[in-house]
Protein backbone atom coordinates (compact mmCIF):
# COMPACT_ATOMS: atom_id res chain seq x y z
CA UNK A 1 0.00 0.00 0.00
CA UNK A 2 1.19 3.80 -1.15
CA UNK A 3 0.82 6.11 1.26
CA UNK A 4 -1.16 8.12 -1.59
CA UNK A 5 -3.86 4.84 -2.06
CA UNK A 6 -4.01 4.53 1.30
CA UNK A 7 -7.86 4.26 2.80
CA UNK A 8 -8.07 7.32 5.49
CA UNK A 9 -11.63 7.52 7.23
CA UNK A 10 -12.58 10.18 9.32
CA UNK A 11 -15.23 9.94 11.20
CA UNK A 12 -16.31 13.42 12.27
CA UNK A 13 -15.60 17.16 10.54
CA UNK A 14 -12.23 18.29 10.98
CA UNK A 15 -10.85 21.69 10.47
CA UNK A 16 -11.03 22.64 6.41
CA UNK A 17 -7.29 23.04 6.13
CA UNK A 18 -6.85 19.76 7.86
CA UNK A 19 -8.81 18.05 5.77
CA UNK A 20 -7.57 19.86 2.58
CA UNK A 21 -3.99 18.58 3.48
CA UNK A 22 -5.52 15.21 3.95
CA UNK A 23 -7.19 15.05 0.60
CA UNK A 24 -3.79 16.30 -0.89
CA UNK A 25 -1.89 13.17 0.76
CA UNK A 26 -4.48 10.10 1.42
CA UNK A 27 -7.24 8.74 -0.35
CA UNK A 28 -9.76 9.88 1.95
CA UNK A 29 -13.33 9.32 2.82
CA UNK A 30 -14.37 11.95 4.91
CA UNK A 31 -18.02 12.39 7.36
CA UNK A 32 -20.46 13.94 5.33
CA UNK A 33 -22.84 14.67 8.22
CA UNK A 34 -21.01 15.90 11.75
CA UNK A 35 -22.73 13.20 14.20
CA UNK A 36 -22.10 11.09 16.95
CA UNK A 37 -22.29 7.93 14.80
CA UNK A 38 -23.61 4.47 15.95
CA UNK A 39 -21.92 1.13 16.26
CA UNK A 40 -23.09 -0.48 12.82
CA UNK A 41 -21.81 3.18 11.11
CA UNK A 42 -18.25 2.69 12.64
CA UNK A 43 -18.11 -1.05 12.19
CA UNK A 44 -18.68 -0.54 8.37
CA UNK A 45 -15.98 2.14 8.34
CA UNK A 46 -13.71 -0.09 10.17
CA UNK A 47 -14.32 -2.80 7.35
CA UNK A 48 -12.91 -0.72 5.16
CA UNK A 49 -10.12 1.39 6.39
CA UNK A 50 -6.78 1.66 6.38
CA UNK A 51 -6.93 4.22 8.59
CA UNK A 52 -9.54 5.28 11.14
CA UNK A 53 -9.73 8.49 12.02
CA UNK A 54 -11.70 9.02 15.57
CA UNK A 55 -12.66 11.34 18.40
CA UNK A 56 -13.80 11.07 21.58
CA UNK A 57 -17.61 10.43 20.45
CA UNK A 58 -16.01 7.14 18.76
CA UNK A 59 -16.55 4.45 20.88
CA UNK A 60 -14.13 1.80 19.82
CA UNK A 61 -14.77 -1.26 21.93
CA UNK A 62 -13.24 -4.90 21.78
CA UNK A 63 -16.28 -5.98 19.29
CA UNK A 64 -15.40 -3.87 16.98
CA UNK A 65 -12.27 -4.27 17.00
CA UNK A 66 -12.32 -8.37 16.53
CA UNK A 67 -15.02 -7.58 13.50
CA UNK A 68 -12.52 -4.85 12.23
CA UNK A 69 -11.06 -5.66 8.52
CA UNK A 70 -7.60 -7.09 8.03
CA UNK A 71 -6.67 -3.76 6.34
CA UNK A 72 -7.00 -1.77 9.33
CA UNK A 73 -3.65 -1.07 10.81
CA UNK A 74 -3.83 1.92 12.26
CA UNK A 75 -6.23 3.60 14.59
CA UNK A 76 -5.24 7.91 14.90
CA UNK A 77 -7.52 9.84 17.69
CA UNK A 78 -8.22 13.16 16.62
CA UNK A 79 -7.95 13.73 20.74
CA UNK A 80 -5.14 13.30 23.96
CA UNK A 81 -7.75 10.70 25.86
CA UNK A 82 -8.28 7.61 24.15
CA UNK A 83 -10.76 5.80 26.49
CA UNK A 84 -13.21 6.00 23.42
CA UNK A 85 -11.06 2.96 22.58
CA UNK A 86 -9.88 -0.23 23.39
CA UNK A 87 -6.11 -0.15 22.57
CA UNK A 88 -5.42 -3.61 24.36
CA UNK A 89 -7.89 -5.03 21.43
CA UNK A 90 -6.30 -2.76 18.95
CA UNK A 91 -2.83 -4.47 19.87
CA UNK A 92 -4.34 -7.52 20.08
CA UNK A 93 -5.22 -7.12 16.56
CA UNK A 94 -1.19 -5.52 15.51
CA UNK A 95 -3.52 -2.08 14.97
CA UNK A 96 -1.50 0.90 15.86
CA UNK A 97 -3.19 3.64 17.79
CA UNK A 98 -2.19 7.03 18.12
CA UNK A 99 -3.24 10.15 20.48
CA UNK A 100 -2.52 13.83 19.63
CA UNK A 101 -0.66 15.19 23.28
CA UNK A 102 0.76 18.40 24.26
CA UNK A 103 -1.11 20.55 21.53
CA UNK A 104 -4.36 21.08 23.88
CA UNK A 105 -2.27 21.22 27.32
CA UNK A 106 -2.33 25.09 27.53
CA UNK A 107 -5.90 25.84 26.25
CA UNK A 108 -7.28 23.04 28.48
CA UNK A 109 -5.05 24.42 31.55
CA UNK A 110 -6.59 27.98 30.54
CA UNK A 111 -10.11 26.98 31.08
CA UNK A 112 -9.55 25.09 34.04
CA UNK A 113 -7.99 27.99 35.80
CA UNK A 114 -10.95 30.02 34.55
CA UNK A 115 -13.45 27.97 36.11
CA UNK A 116 -11.01 28.12 39.02
CA UNK A 117 -11.78 31.85 39.20
CA UNK A 118 -15.27 31.91 38.19
CA UNK A 119 -16.59 29.71 40.94
CA UNK A 120 -15.70 31.47 44.18
CA UNK A 121 -16.33 34.41 42.54
CA UNK A 122 -19.74 33.62 41.43
CA UNK A 123 -18.70 34.87 37.64
CA UNK A 124 -21.30 32.77 36.01
CA UNK A 125 -23.94 33.43 38.56
CA UNK A 126 -23.50 37.27 38.13
CA UNK A 127 -24.24 36.95 34.50
CA UNK A 128 -26.90 34.99 34.55
CA UNK A 129 -28.26 38.18 37.01
CA UNK A 130 -27.93 40.84 34.71
CA UNK A 131 -29.84 39.05 32.31
CA UNK A 132 -32.81 38.84 34.62
CA UNK A 133 -34.74 42.23 34.02
CA UNK A 134 -35.18 44.19 37.70
CA UNK A 135 -32.91 41.53 39.40
CA UNK A 136 -29.87 44.24 39.51
CA UNK A 137 -30.72 46.94 41.47
CA UNK A 138 -27.22 48.53 42.56
CA UNK A 139 -24.44 47.92 44.75
CA UNK A 140 -24.20 47.15 48.41
CA UNK A 141 -21.96 45.85 50.91
CA UNK A 142 -23.02 42.25 50.96
CA UNK A 143 -24.06 41.79 47.39
CA UNK A 144 -22.83 38.98 45.55
CA UNK A 145 -19.92 38.04 48.30
CA UNK A 146 -17.74 35.57 46.76
CA UNK A 147 -14.82 33.68 48.21
CA UNK A 148 -10.99 34.94 47.81
CA UNK A 149 -8.55 33.15 45.41
CA UNK A 150 -5.06 34.02 47.25
CA UNK A 151 -3.81 31.57 50.04
CA UNK A 152 -5.97 28.91 49.12
CA UNK A 153 -5.10 25.40 48.29
CA UNK A 154 -5.65 23.40 45.09
CA UNK A 155 -5.20 19.93 45.20
CA UNK A 156 -4.24 18.42 41.83
CA UNK A 157 -6.00 14.87 41.28
CA UNK A 158 -3.50 13.32 38.25
CA UNK A 159 -0.17 15.28 37.89
CA UNK A 160 0.73 15.15 34.05
CA UNK A 161 0.94 17.59 31.21
CA UNK A 162 -2.09 19.65 32.18
CA UNK A 163 -2.16 18.70 35.87
CA UNK A 164 1.38 20.97 35.84
CA UNK A 165 -0.01 23.26 33.43
CA UNK A 166 -2.60 24.25 35.85
CA UNK A 167 -0.63 24.63 38.88
CA UNK A 168 1.64 26.46 36.96
CA UNK A 169 -1.04 29.21 36.27
CA UNK A 170 -2.59 28.76 39.60
CA UNK A 171 0.66 29.76 41.15
CA UNK A 172 0.39 33.12 39.88
CA UNK A 173 -2.76 33.35 41.62
CA UNK A 174 -1.42 32.89 45.02
CA UNK A 175 -2.80 29.32 45.24
CA UNK A 176 -1.01 26.99 47.02
CA UNK A 177 -0.22 23.68 45.02
CA UNK A 178 -1.01 19.74 46.12
CA UNK A 179 -0.98 16.91 44.01
CA UNK A 180 -2.11 13.57 44.00
CA UNK A 181 -0.69 11.05 41.11
CA UNK A 182 0.33 7.72 41.06
CA UNK A 183 4.01 8.92 41.08
CA UNK A 184 5.65 11.82 42.56
CA UNK A 185 6.46 14.62 39.59
CA UNK A 186 10.05 15.21 38.89
CA UNK A 187 11.65 16.85 41.86
CA UNK A 188 12.73 20.01 40.06
CA UNK A 189 9.32 20.30 38.36
CA UNK A 190 8.25 19.57 42.40
CA UNK A 191 9.97 22.57 43.02
CA UNK A 192 8.84 25.00 40.69
CA UNK A 193 5.58 24.53 41.43
CA UNK A 194 6.27 24.43 45.02
CA UNK A 195 3.77 21.21 45.26
CA UNK A 196 3.50 18.92 48.13
CA UNK A 197 3.05 15.25 47.27
CA UNK A 198 -0.01 13.67 48.45
CA UNK A 199 0.45 10.10 48.72
CA UNK A 200 -3.07 9.00 49.94
CA UNK A 201 -5.77 11.01 47.91
CA UNK A 202 -8.47 10.51 50.97
CA UNK A 203 -5.73 12.89 52.94
CA UNK A 204 -5.63 15.57 49.99
CA UNK A 205 -9.35 15.97 49.67
CA UNK A 206 -9.30 16.76 53.45
CA UNK A 207 -6.92 19.04 53.28
CA UNK A 208 -7.27 21.61 50.26
CA UNK A 209 -10.24 24.36 49.19
CA UNK A 210 -10.33 23.37 45.61
CA UNK A 211 -9.66 19.93 43.55
CA UNK A 212 -9.14 19.51 39.91
CA UNK A 213 -9.11 16.72 38.22
CA UNK A 214 -6.88 16.58 35.63
CA UNK A 215 -6.27 12.47 35.41
CA UNK A 216 -7.39 10.15 32.31
CA UNK A 217 -10.48 7.80 32.69
CA UNK A 218 -8.98 4.48 33.30
CA UNK A 219 -10.54 1.69 35.14
CA UNK A 220 -8.59 3.13 38.07
CA UNK A 221 -9.66 6.14 37.69
CA UNK A 222 -13.73 5.41 37.60
CA UNK A 223 -15.47 7.26 40.18
CA UNK A 224 -12.07 8.06 41.81
CA UNK A 225 -14.38 10.63 43.38
CA UNK A 226 -17.84 8.90 44.60
CA UNK A 227 -19.72 9.27 47.63
CA UNK A 228 -17.03 8.36 49.96
CA UNK A 229 -14.59 10.77 49.12
CA UNK A 230 -16.82 13.66 48.28
CA UNK A 231 -17.75 13.27 52.21
CA UNK A 232 -14.29 13.70 52.43
CA UNK A 233 -14.31 16.86 50.65
CA UNK A 234 -13.41 20.60 53.09
CA UNK A 235 -16.97 22.22 53.89
CA UNK A 236 -17.26 24.65 51.18
CA UNK A 237 -14.87 23.00 48.75
CA UNK A 238 -14.77 23.68 45.39
CA UNK A 239 -14.80 20.93 42.47
CA UNK A 240 -13.32 21.27 39.39
CA UNK A 241 -13.58 18.26 36.36
CA UNK A 242 -12.21 18.83 32.67
CA UNK A 243 -10.59 15.63 32.40
CA UNK A 244 -13.49 12.90 31.70
CA UNK A 245 -17.18 12.34 33.21
CA UNK A 246 -16.17 9.00 34.56
CA UNK A 247 -14.25 10.26 37.23
CA UNK A 248 -16.76 11.73 39.40
CA UNK A 249 -19.63 10.17 40.39
CA UNK A 250 -22.15 12.93 39.34
CA UNK A 251 -25.23 11.65 41.86
CA UNK A 252 -22.76 11.46 44.78
CA UNK A 253 -21.97 15.04 43.60
CA UNK A 254 -25.63 16.40 43.35
CA UNK A 255 -26.04 14.82 47.11
CA UNK A 256 -22.65 16.86 48.68
CA UNK A 257 -24.25 20.02 46.86
CA UNK A 258 -27.64 19.64 48.15
CA UNK A 259 -26.50 19.33 51.53
CA UNK A 260 -24.25 22.23 50.73
CA UNK A 261 -21.08 20.50 51.66
CA UNK A 262 -19.67 22.05 49.20
CA UNK A 263 -18.79 25.71 47.66
CA UNK A 264 -19.69 25.03 44.40
CA UNK A 265 -18.41 22.97 41.16
CA UNK A 266 -17.75 23.04 37.38
CA UNK A 267 -17.79 20.55 34.70
CA UNK A 268 -16.69 20.43 31.64
CA UNK A 269 -17.18 16.69 30.97
CA UNK A 270 -20.26 14.45 31.80
CA UNK A 271 -20.54 10.82 32.56
CA UNK A 272 -23.13 10.19 30.01
CA UNK A 273 -21.65 12.75 27.55
CA UNK A 274 -23.82 14.66 25.89
CA UNK A 275 -26.46 14.01 28.28
CA UNK A 276 -26.58 15.96 31.96
CA UNK A 277 -27.37 14.67 35.59
CA UNK A 278 -30.62 17.08 35.91
CA UNK A 279 -29.68 17.16 39.55
CA UNK A 280 -27.03 19.39 38.27
CA UNK A 281 -28.84 21.78 36.82
CA UNK A 282 -31.05 23.09 39.68
CA UNK A 283 -27.51 24.65 41.61
CA UNK A 284 -26.91 28.17 41.22
CA UNK A 285 -23.36 27.07 42.21
CA UNK A 286 -22.83 25.15 39.52
CA UNK A 287 -21.11 26.02 36.41
CA UNK A 288 -21.50 23.07 32.95
CA UNK A 289 -19.82 23.75 29.80
CA UNK A 290 -20.48 21.35 27.33
CA UNK A 291 -16.65 19.98 26.52
CA UNK A 292 -15.26 22.61 25.39
CA UNK A 293 -11.90 23.20 27.36
CA UNK A 294 -9.40 22.63 24.83
CA UNK A 295 -11.72 23.95 22.02
CA UNK A 296 -9.64 26.62 20.28
CA UNK A 297 -8.91 27.16 16.85
CA UNK A 298 -5.02 26.78 16.89
CA UNK A 299 -5.51 24.15 19.14
CA UNK A 300 -7.71 22.03 16.48
CA UNK A 301 -5.51 22.67 13.81
CA UNK A 302 -2.16 21.42 16.36
CA UNK A 303 -4.21 18.28 16.78
CA UNK A 304 -5.30 18.11 13.48
CA UNK A 305 -1.06 18.28 12.05
CA UNK A 306 -0.76 15.56 15.08
CA UNK A 307 -3.22 13.44 13.36
CA UNK A 308 -1.31 14.05 9.63
CA UNK A 309 2.09 13.50 11.10
CA UNK A 310 1.04 10.02 13.01
CA UNK A 311 -0.87 8.56 9.73
CA UNK A 312 2.01 9.61 7.17
CA UNK A 313 4.82 8.64 9.73
CA UNK A 314 3.14 5.38 9.94
CA UNK A 315 2.24 4.59 6.08
CA UNK A 316 6.17 5.20 5.60
CA UNK A 317 7.07 2.42 7.70
CA UNK A 318 7.76 4.18 10.50
CA UNK A 319 7.03 4.11 14.45
CA UNK A 320 4.46 7.29 14.70
CA UNK A 321 5.57 9.88 16.87
CA UNK A 322 2.26 9.73 19.40
CA UNK A 323 1.97 5.84 19.54
CA UNK A 324 -0.02 5.09 22.64
CA UNK A 325 0.84 2.05 24.30
CA UNK A 326 -1.10 -0.91 25.35
CA UNK A 327 -1.82 -0.74 29.08
CA UNK A 328 0.23 -4.72 29.16
CA UNK A 329 3.10 -3.02 27.98
CA UNK A 330 2.97 -0.37 29.79
CA UNK A 331 3.22 -2.23 33.24
CA UNK A 332 6.34 -4.31 32.10
C1 LIG B 1 -10.92 16.87 22.72
C2 LIG B 1 -10.32 15.84 24.97
O1 LIG B 1 -11.61 17.97 22.28
O2 LIG B 1 -8.43 15.35 23.67
C3 LIG B 1 -9.12 15.06 24.62
O3 LIG B 1 -8.85 14.09 25.34
O4 LIG B 1 -10.93 15.60 25.92
C4 LIG B 1 -10.90 16.94 24.20
O5 LIG B 1 -10.66 18.14 24.81
C5 LIG B 1 -11.58 15.62 22.23
O6 LIG B 1 -11.09 14.47 22.84
C6 LIG B 1 -11.45 15.46 20.76
O7 LIG B 1 -11.55 14.09 20.38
Amino acid sequence: MTVKSAKVIILRKLPAAIESRMAELFDVEFSNEDRHLGKEEIASAMARADVLVSTVTDTIDAELIENAGDQLKLIANFGNGVDNIDVDAAYARNITVTNTPSVLTEDTADMVMALILALPRRMVEGDRIMREPGSFTGWSPNWMLGRRLGGKKLGIVGMGRIGQAVAKRAMAFGLEIHYHNRNHVHEEIEQELGATYWDSLDRLLGHVDFVSANCPSTPATYHLIGPRRMKLLKQGAYLINASRGQVLDEDALADALEEKRLGGAALDVFEREPAVNPRLLEFQNVILLPHMSSATIEGRLGMGEKVLINIRTFLDGHRPPDRVLPTLATEN
